[in-house]
């Protein structure tokens, strides 16, 4: 990961020395890295720039919704893709102008379709006929029309996750190809809709080019059988998905990418969106935590550490890989150690890793667990009545804590017991 090395024997984000910086925050915390989140930002433009694309990046605020990280990507020139009306309303606190907003998301609300065409965002990617026509009504009653991009379901196989694949006809989102058409023709149809573009989103941490390219052929195929049918779209969404290193995937770097994107769709002309979450701070950030205890169990030797899975949930709902490293440089005279590195929650799936080859750990000592700025704090809760772990931002030397641990009263607090007991 770029932008975290060792230096001295200790491990630094940026310039700032991750043991002390534990010991002022306290573990566990998360921490990201401002010039890593501007890297992988300018990475990305850069590739689809030098395919001479016509484009807007909309970062998916779902990977991670921090006020601090969207506005640092809106002060790159950011738009956003929510999937609700937290998410929106996040955006547009964090400065992301409405104009570039696209609504995604198979179950919106009423009033979240109110509150967005108050807001006057860019399009809302539409799944069903049922939300074209409650979209419709919504905007009817506001005496509005609502931009519409009708997000297909291409019925291709990502190669990712079952639990994040996305494009496959049994998956319950977009419309199939077969009543793609259809779908336009009833948006075209529907007075208070207007119908602006194509949306496509095949699946999360895709590490393969192939499965985009099918994707991608089919909706360049669509949109040009819809302006031989008189309907005339704007632009094109191709959502999100390009997958980051987490152990040893190879996943197409941004410019095969751009250039798979240019083959498939370039002819067209059309300006396209992009919905990139994870690529954008995955790598970004990490999740700093300490040893409490090393024990021995029967048949395995455990590292007790004080973050869990509320912290970061990915290694046990997706068996997803986690580097993990120590805060203090291995010398290298000690050989490894296969552990399994567990918190402290009450159940066995609380683990980030088994059989990992770890440097021998102590109590006390700090570890890293790497490329976990994507999906992690956002997918945290407070489960055993855990409270959050703390988040910091770095850049140079210089650090802030930007959300704070929050008393057990405050946790508390937020429960409201009826007046009878
Ligand atoms: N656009 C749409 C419509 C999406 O559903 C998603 C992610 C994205 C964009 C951003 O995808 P990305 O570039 O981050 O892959 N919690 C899971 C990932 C769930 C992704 C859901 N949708 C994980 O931790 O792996």
């Amino acid at each position: 990961m770029a932008n975290f090395d060792y230096k001295g024997g200790v491990l630094h984000a940026e310039d700032v020395p991750l043991d002390r910086l534990a010991a002022e925050v306290c573990t566990p915390f998360y921490l990201y890295s401002s010039a890593a989140l501007e890297a992988a930002y300018r990475g990305f433009e850069s590739a689809l720039a030098a395919e001479k694309l016509d484009f807007q990046i909309c970062y998916a605020v779902k990977a991670n919704p921090h006020q601090a990280i969207i506005s640092t990507f809106a002060g790159l020139g950011a738009g956003a893709d929510v999937v609700s009306l937290g998410e929106l309303r996040r955006a547009l606190a964090a400065g992301i102008p409405p104009q570039k907003i696209v609504f995604a998301g198979v179950g919106k609300t009423e009033t979240e379709m109110a509150a967005a065409l108050d807001s006057g965002i860019l399009q809302f990617n539409v799944e069903s006929f049922p939300e074209l026509e409650t979209l419709d009504r919504v905007a009817g009653k506001k005496g509005a029309v609502a931009p519409v991009a009708i997000r297909i379901n291409p019925d291709v196989d990502a190669r990712t996750h079952a639990k994040i694949t996305t494009g496959k006809a049994e998956n319950k989102f977009g419309i199939d190809l077969a009543h793609a058409r259809e779908a336009f023709a009833k948006a075209a149809a529907l007075p208070h809709l207007e119908p602006k573009g194509i949306a496509v989103h095949i699946g999360s941490q895709l590490t393969e080019i192939a499965p985009y390219e099918d994707a991608f052929a089919k909706v360049a195929e669509l949109f040009e059988a819809l302006r031989g049918e008189g309907i005339a779209l704007q632009r094109i969404d191709l959502g999100g998905g390009l997958g980051v290193t987490y152990r040893d995937e190879t996943p197409p770097e941004p410019a095969v990418y751009a250039a798979a994107v240019r083959r498939t769709l370039g002819r067209l002309g059309v300006p396209l969106i992009f919905e990139p979450g994870r690529l954008l701070v995955a790598e970004a950030g990490i999740l700093v935590t300490r040893v409490l205890y090393a024990k021995q169990g029967a048949t395995r030797r455990f590292l007790v550490v004080d973050a869990a899975m509320n912290d970061l949930i990915r290694p046990t709902l997706y068996d997803a890989w986690h580097d993990i490293v120590p805060i203090a440089e291995p010398d290298g005279t000690l050989s490894p150690q296969s552990v399994d590195i567990v918190g402290p929650i009450c159940e066995t799936g609380d683990t980030f890793a088994r059989d990992r080859a770890l440097p021998p750990a102590a109590s006390g000592d700090l570890l890293a667990i790497c490329s976990t700025g994507a999906y992690g704090a956002t997918m945290a809760s407070t489960y055993n009545s855990r409270v959050p772990a703390p988040e910091v931002m770095v850049r140079g030397a210089d650090h802030a804590v930007i959300k704070p641990r929050i008393d057990y009263d405050a946790l508390i607090g937020q429960d409201v017991v009826p007046g009878w007991l």
